[in-house]
């Protein structure tokens, strides 16, 4: 299937992910079809597109009229077989689990037509192995998108073992013609590209916090305000070659052996956990939730993707 042929994609799971992932595809012009297991899921789906889409319009990088179109496009179901009927791509952004996505992957393989590909939104599961739930892996992929899916413009597209490379040249185009920076990710290694960086991150800064090196916050800071301004338009190789290989090769020399290599989740978060601290959902994890507001966090975080976007 050649890309500009991809008319009609379905989304498995309308979700956090999944009802962006349809609202990208509806912008740039698809007819989309959303699926889920419950029919508010779907009506929640609905609104949060609608308020993303309006604050869009507010923030100039959208239409009315745009925003009439795409939601013109969207239909909504709790069928399988309705769902991916005359499907083009599906992509596949259920809860995190194998089996679930198993399931999901050998009713998709049954009911799509055969030419369309299958595409999954996995975090970090193996394509190779929910490819195996279909008679279609050369058709099978990963395109993992970032949350907010319409603000985001990374997508990792993710092969399996046996993805073809017609498959991932197709997903390829079809992800920059909605306005995506596709990276094709060409082994099938847990946590992709980005999740892999975010966690060797996270485990620094969990073992800095642990040590009492400085406070979750302080940590916080340092990644806010240093690293992420800068790296909002470097990458990390980039801004090695700019600072010089030798000196990379110094600091790694001296650093990585004191840097923390656990292989296991480490003791401050097991404890955690197991205290039911386990972030904004119960109002405690690094940070006390019930003097921030979340969404003031989530709005501000958004305010600043779509200035981004503006300004690209
Ligand atoms: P979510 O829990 O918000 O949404 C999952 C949706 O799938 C729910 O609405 C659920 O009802 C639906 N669902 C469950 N079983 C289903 C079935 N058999 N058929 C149809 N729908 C079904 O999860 P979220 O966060 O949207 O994650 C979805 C996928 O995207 C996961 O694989 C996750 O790892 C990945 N992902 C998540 C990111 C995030 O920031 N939350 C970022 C990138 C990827």
């Amino acid at each position: 299937m050649k890309a500009e042929h991809a008319r009609n994609v379905s989304v498995v799971g309308a979700g956090l992910m999944g009802h962006g992932i349809g609202a990208v595809f509806a912008l740039h012009g698809h007819n989309v079809t959303l699926m889920d297991i419950r029919q508010e899921l779907l009506s929640n789906a609905r609104t949060q597109i609608k308020n993303e889409f309006d604050r869009c319009i507010q923030a100039g990088l959208m239409t009315h009229d745009q925003r009439d179109d795409a939601f013109r496009r969207i239909e909504t179901t709790l069928e399988m077989k309705e769902a991916v009927a005359g499907t083009d791509l599906v992509v596949e952004a259920v809860v995190e689990n194998m089996d679930v996505k198993g399931q999901v992957f050998s009713q998709m393989d049954e009911f799509a037509p055969s030419k369309a590909i299958l595409a999954s939104n996995t975090s970090g599961l193996p394509i190779t192995k929910i490819a195996s739930f279909t008679k279609r892996p050369e058709r099978v992929i990963g395109t993992h998108f970032w949350n907010p899916p319409l603000l985001m413009r990374a997508v990792e597209v993710v092969r399996g073992e046996q993805t073809s490379d017609d498959t991932v040249n197709t997903v390829r185009m079809i992800l920059e013609k909605v306005g995506k920076k596709p990276v094709v990710v060409s082994k099938d290694v847990p946590g992709q590209v980005g999740i892999r960086i975010l966690y060797t991150m996270l485990r620094e800064a969990i073992s800095l916090v642990e040590k009492g090196v400085a406070t979750a916050e302080d940590v916080d800071t340092v990644i806010r305000e240093a690293l992420g301004t800068r790296l909002t338009n470097l990458g990390v190789l980039e801004l090695a070659d700019l600072s010089g290989l030798d000196l990379a090769l110094t600091v790694s020399s001296n650093l990585f052996k004191d840097l923390d290599a656990s292989k296991e989740p480490h003791a401050l978060l097991r404890e955690k956990v197991a205290r039911g601290e386990t972030g904004v959902k119960s109002g405690r994890g690094f940070y006390d939730w019930s003097k921030r507001s979340p969404q003031e966090v989530i709005r501000t975080r958004d305010e600043y993707l779509m200035r981004l976007l503006r300004e690209r």
